[in-house]
């Protein structure tokens, strides 16, 4: 017999995702709001730098911990002293791989929230580990179970990862959740890891990083969202405690020797007082298409959210059939229930896309919400 070429073990389970099937079920100029990405261009004034590096700079590897220059803005991001504590990687998703990969052992558990981003399990199951979720309540707009969150701790808990804002609610957790979470990671000794790629794009006030706290804590963030650079690969993992950084910086070397330095030189001017302009007008953009879906959606349920671009809106249906009905017509959208039990019955709606395909999708979402809601098409 052939001898065939075995894939590992530990990514047999992969599959082709949900929202992939429901992509390739809709028509092809059908509008998009089911991707993860924000659809403006970068900002002409970081663009416009990277010609000027390309033309004037070599663009070797750099520190595999990132430039020395960065890393020190990154740090004046979270208004702390550069103490080795930061390393710049291949976007949040590259952080956050290198962070699980440095952790975690086969059989610890991880635990996530229901709902939450996706890859924080698909991530924890390639390395073995074992996912507890905890619940965050549809009926509560979706605040932590403080009960399930405690609950969900055992002998075996390795770490907590967490995303604040939330992919997919566009939630934040409130002051006395953050308490809780941070107050029971520190006694139980367990890592706490939080996803904060959304952080820039509030709607009325800019939550605070969980970096400040005292306890076991790294933040992942990136340029993706706030600057709009998904396709530049920027991010990075930080830390209060060095020493929590320095596993990761020697798993990012195996992995990608370091990020893109063109990207990294970038990163430089999106740290200015400029790029942070550019940012906020990313923002104000965002908001501006918020309010068009929150108007033309008036008599729907949809989530009071506190970040952008994911609006969460009620479909009390079955979600999963809902979106490929939808796809159908012509509008992608992505079921709750991809990201969690808890959220079935509810779709995820980026509402940072093109204008004109934007308001194509909103009339079509509406006509199809019309029958459910019993409102004017
Ligand atoms: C919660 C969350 N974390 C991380 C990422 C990945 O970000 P990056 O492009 O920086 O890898 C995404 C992308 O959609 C996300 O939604």
């Amino acid at each position: 017999m052939e001898k065939k070429i075995e894939i590992a073990e530990n990514i047999k389970f992969l599959e082709k995702s949900a929202i992939r099937k429901i992509v390739e079920a809709a028509p092809a100029n059908s509008v998009n709001f089911g991707l993860g990405e924000i659809q403006f261009p970068p900002p002409r004034y970081l663009i416009d730098h990277a010609k000027q590096i390309l033309d004037s700079k070599l663009l070797g590897y750099t520190h595999n911990a990132g430039l020395l220059e960065l890393r020190e803005c990154i740090c004046n991001y979270y208004n702390t002293e550069f103490n080795n504590n930061v390393c710049v990687s291949n976007g949040a998703e590259e952080a956050l791989f290198a962070t699980f990969f440095s952790y975690l052992n086969p059989d610890d558990e991880v635990i996530i929230a229901d709902p939450t981003f996706l890859a924080y399990r698909t991530i924890a199951e390639m390395l073995g580990a074992k996912i507890v979720a905890f619940d965050l309540d549809a009926a509560s707009n979706f605040s932590l179970n403080k009960i399930s969150f405690q609950k969900a701790f055992s002998k075996k808990t390795k770490l907590v990862v967490l995303n604040n804002p939330s992919n997919p609610t566009g939630t934040c957790f409130g002051k006395d959740e953050i308490d809780l979470i941070v107050k029971t990671c520190a006694e139980k000794k367990v890592l706490l890891v939080v996803d904060e790629v959304y952080r820039e794009l509030f709607i009325e006030e800019r939550p605070e990083s969980f970096f400040s706290h005292k306890a076991d804590v790294i933040c992942i963030s990136s340029l993706s969202k706030s600057h709009c650079l998904s396709g530049w690969r920027l991010g990075w993992a930080i830390s209060n405690q060095p020493e929590l950084i320095e596993p990761i910086i020697k798993v990012h070397q195996y992995l990608s020797t370091c990020a893109p330095t063109l990207s990294q030189e970038i990163a430089l001017k999106a740290f200015s007082k400029t790029g942070m302009e550019e940012s906020e007008k990313i923002r104000q953009q965002l908001l501006t298409n918020r309010k068009i879906v929150l108007d033309y959606l008036a008599g729907i349920n949809i989530l009071p959210n506190k970040s952008l671009p994911y609006l969460f809106v009620q479909v009390e249906v079955n979600d999963v059939k809902f979106a490929y009905e939808l796809a159908k017509k012509g509008a992608i959208v992505i079921p709750g229930s991809a990201f969690g039990a808890n959220a079935y019955g509810w779709i995820r709606l980026n509402c940072g896309i093109e204008k004109n395909s934007f308001l194509r999708g909103l009339k079509i979402l509406r006509s199809y919400l019309s029958f459910i809601y019993l409102i004017d098409n």
